[in-house]
């Protein structure tokens, strides 16, 4: 294992600071709250954590719209808390992670302030700017997050790109004045101690030269119509609503230059050696010839409805191959998706299927990322208030909804379900008022999920040998115990439709994503190393009835 860089064989856990832990009182998440949590990831088994934005923010996009890169939000508390909790983290050995969200920044950020102020000043061109064409936008591209992409601006009568919401004006990232103001802000935090970046949304930094039309046949308007149609009927229409976004805007995503941008980038955090750099996409051409990312996620692993044998097989032979020597990582949720339990559950067996998707996270070849909550089969939640919606993608598809023709129920629970509020909630750490997050009285951010007064809190679960807390607690151990599990190579068996098998190096990993026993075949006896449903350090024979739901690896 000694040759694998720390983030090779790292657990990593995302914290969403605004969710995490509310050490204030104040019904949002800070870090002295976080700081108080060291403890409890310390005692599950992880190794590194990375925090969603906590730099200052108007909160149009939960802070996804940054107003200074080299601050910290007051709401979580002041630059000497967040020192202390890089601090505190490192004398638990757990590395941290900020995020660098590099293609837009807020409105609200001094930079695009002064930039939309006049065409003169100096910031003007550190944002893409167009006069426009024949009396409106300069293209019929879209924001991913509804309606144009080009905002009109009344100071200066001219038109600005962003990508996302209007409020999170695109950078123009062909300025070397905004590269270097950027990098300096890599280099602040480098050099506050952190370890390195998850960087957002980097596919959309640069849009094509010519700013062209699209040309899909569709309008924004009828994606939504198709999804919405699709959700009603219960069909699945991802890939084909994949496929038309993706024409939508094939003229706003990895456009050329990005790579050397990214280049850039990495040596930037190379002058840190411990650095480690996680992109925000799946496509491993972002790991370059091993000098842009160290990580790229597996999203496509959990981008699927029904977490089934087959997917998981095609999935790693493919994903695998592809990647070569670049490393793996992989994720069952974050705070975009949906949480594991509620994605991957079948309304009857959700906790079980969850274990088994926590074993395989953990067995699979790679770094995994766990997403806060997920270790205490925390659920999504569909907030059943327009009023209460935090995420203003919710808001778009609520109005857009009511727009088409639909009733304020349906509209309501279509947005909270596209929506990301639903992941976000606070987490549970206990059955009492608030779920813990926050003092009894206090008005949370979003609302917690009521199932914490149902044991889905780590206080009923940490002492509990049972509970979902304590599997988690298992797998990690047995991970960090095992150098298969951390760097064998992944050589899968068998073609089960219900049952995921493979070797990790001399160590097998069996996994029945089934309500039915299954028997498997061993090549050889071998001794339990970890068992949902067997006892450590017990003998197998060469003929096993694999349990529902049994997770089973043996050496
Ligand atoms: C990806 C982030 O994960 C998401 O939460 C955010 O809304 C967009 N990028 C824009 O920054």
């Amino acid at each position: 294992m000694t040759d694998l860089a720390w983030w090779q064989s790292a657990v990593f856990y995302q914290i969403y600071p605004r969710s995490f832990a509310d050490g204030n009182g104040d019904g949002f998440g800070d870090f002295p709250g976080m700081i108080d949590r060291l403890d409890y990831l310390q005692d599950l088994g992880i190794d590194a954590v990375w925090l969603s934005p906590h730099y200052p923010s108007p909160d149009v996009d939960c802070g996804y719209d940054v107003a200074d890169y080299t601050a910290v939000d007051p709401r979580h508390g002041t630059m000497d808390d967040c020192l202390r909790f890089i601090e505190e983290a490192h004398r638990r050995k757990i590395r941290v992670l900020f995020d660098f969200v590099m293609n837009h920044t807020s409105d609200q950020h001094p930079w695009f302030r002064s930039s939309r102020s006049s065409p003169t000043d100096p910031k003007r061109d550190w944002y893409v700017w167009h006069p426009g064409k024949n009396g409106g936008p300069p293209n019929n591209w879209y924001s991913t997050f509804g309606g144009p992409a080009w905002t009109f601006d009344e100071t200066t009568r001219e038109y600005y790109y962003h990508f996302f919401f209007a409020a999170q004006p695109d950078l123009n990232w062909h300025n070397p004045e905004v590269r270097a103001a950027m990098w300096d802000s890599v280099r602040f935090w480098l050099d506050h101690g952190i370890d390195g970046y998850r960087v957002d949304a980097i596919g959309t930094v640069f849009e094509e030269p010519g700013l062209p039309d699209h040309d899909s046949p569709l309008a924004q308007r009828e994606l939504l119509e198709m999804w919405i149609e699709a959700r009603r009927s219960g069909r699945e229409v991802n890939e084909i609503l994949s496929r038309e976004w993706k024409r939508m805007f094939r003229h706003q995503h990895d456009r050329p230059g990005i790579h050397d941008l990214m280049k850039e980038l990495r040596s930037v955090v190379d002058e840190y050696p411990h650095a480690v750099l996680v992109a925000e996409t799946d496509d491993i051409d972002y790991h370059g010839e091993g000098d842009e990312f160290h990580l790229v996620f597996n999203f496509p692993l959990m981008n699927v409805g029904d977490l089934t044998a087959d997917h998981v097989r095609r999935n790693q032979s493919q994903r695998l191959a592809d990647l070569g020597d670049a490393w793996p990582c992989n994720t069952l949720n974050n705070h975009d998706a949906g949480r594991v339990r509620t994605r991957f559950g079948d309304g009857s067996n959700d906790e079980a299927i969850a274990r088994v998707a926590a074993a395989l996270l953990t067995t699979l070849k790679g770094t995994p990322f766990l997403y806060n909550g997920e270790e205490i089969g925390m659920e999504d939640l569909l907030v059943d208030d327009a009023g209460l919606f935090r995420d203003n993608l919710s808001t778009w598809v609520y109005r857009s909804s009511l727009d088409l023709g639909l009733d304020e129920t349906e509209a309501t629970r279509l947005a909270a379900f596209r929506g990301r509020d639903k992941c976000r909630t606070p987490l549970q750490w206990g059955p009492g008022p608030n779920a813990g997050f926050s003092p009894k009285g206090a008005t949370t951010w979003l609302p917690v999920h009521p199932n914490h007064r149902e044991g889905v809190n780590v206080a009923d679960q940490v002492d509990d040998p049972a509970s979902m807390l304590s599997w988690y607690r298992r797998l990690l151990a047995a991970r960090r115990s095992s150098s298969d599990l951390v760097a064998g190579n992944y050589v899968s068996l068998g073609t089960d439709p219900d049952v995921v098998r493979f070797r990790r190096g001399s160590t097998l990993v069996a996994l029945n994503l089934s309500p039915r026993t299954q028997p498997i075949p061993l090549e050889q006896p071998r001794i339990v190393r970890l068992g949902s449903h067997r006892t450590e350090g017990i003998a197998i024979d060469t003929e096993v009835r694999l349990a529902p739901f049994e997770v089973l690896v043996a050496v």
